[in-house]
């Protein structure tokens, strides 16, 4: 497990961003990146994170550029900064994404582990440490990129990946680690979300809602969310690009009882956070225009860890209309 420092009587602040999705001519070009470099300098000088992380599509695999572009820029504010890898990074094959991860490793506020190979790319555990204690843990997995999937007519088809169950056993491992040393508090972050997001839209939001015509404005009110679910807010823009079928991971989540919050990304215009029997799972906003966007969901999201624990999560939104 790595571990990062809180300072006692301070909150602790990480800042998610999203599928920055850069690719190398982007980069070298300037003009497509310049909303992702707004975005993340004005959120860095809001929130003034403890830590960045990254939950997943970093740019195209294959773009070496455009890595190194983005950990230059990433390790400039002087953060340490986390990422998880996304289907488009996962593309280009466990030796590329090997070859990525040496070169980020190179960069000295990066904060990663290549973990075991047999899981994956990159699954590791960063400690959020207060007086020698770990108050919260932040679980990084890789939700890889493609599975085979046979559907209900018998077809052999490839549809998004989900955590294969050598993660989770990996997890289970690694949540009772933190319950021996005291830690009961913890978040997931990855790229693709698990199947229950599915389960949690269906029951927060009211049927008889169109979910495309929400506006965040409105999402962020009562009206749109059944009983039960009033305090969720965010939009859902587009489908739940999970697995196609439930994928068994949310009741191991709910019965190891660590993990409170779950972050992913992957659905550029979805931003929902649902506190689902327990649970917050959450779409992170995406940073910048990479690869699609809708630009009124710009920005980040925070976690806020205190003493006890992860104390709440929240969408920054960073407004670049002037720029459009
Ligand atoms: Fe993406």
């Amino acid at each position: 497990m790595l571990t990062l420092k809180k300072t006692k009587g301070k909150d602790f602040r990480i800042l998610n961003l999203s599928d920055p999705q850069l690719g190398d001519s982007e980069w070298a070009e300037g003009h497509n990146c310049r909303f992702l470099i707004r975005t993340v300098n004005a959120l860095v000088e809001r929130v003034h994170p403890d830590l960045i992380t990254v939950s997943g599509d970093l740019s195209w695999a294959g773009n070496d550029a455009a890595y190194d572009c983005l950990a230059d820029f990433l390790d400039g504010f002087g953060i340490p900064w986390a990422p998880v890898w996304g289907n488009h990074d996962n593309q280009g094959g466990a030796e590329n994404m090997d070859a990525v991860a040496d070169r980020y490793l190179s960069h000295p506020l990066c904060v990663y582990e290549k973990g075991d190979p047999a899981l994956g790319n990159g699954n590791y555990v960063i400690g959020i440490e207060e007086d020698g204690r770990i108050v919260s843990a932040l679980i990084m997995m890789d939700s890889h990129d493609r599975a085979p999937y046979t559907n209900e007519a018998g077809e052999e088809q490839t549809v998004w990946a989900k955590l294969w169950p050598e993660q989770m056993v990996w997890y289970r491992e690694q949540i009772t680690a933190l319950d021996a040393l005291g830690c009961h508090d913890s978040a997931m972050i990855m790229h693709i979300p698990f199947y229950s997001y599915r389960y949690a839209a269906d029951a927060a939001y009211k049927k008889d809602i169109d979910r495309k015509t929400v506006t965040p404005a409105l999402a962020d009110g009562e009206d749109v969310w059944n009983e039960g679910y009033k305090d969720s807010i965010g939009v859902q823009y587009e489908g739940i690009c999970s697995y196609e079928a439930d994928d068994g991971v949310f009741p191991v989540v709910k019965e190891l009882g660590s993990t409170k919050y779950v972050v992913v990304g992957h659905d550029h215009v979805n931003n929902f956070m649902i506190n689902y029997e327990g649970v917050n799972l959450i779409y992170s906003l995406k940073a910048g225009n990479g690869c699609y966007w809708n630009p009124i969901l710009n920005g980040g999201t925070v976690l806020t860890v205190g003493e006890g624990g992860i104390t709440g999560a929240k969408h920054e939104y960073v407004d670049v209309s002037d720029m459009l």
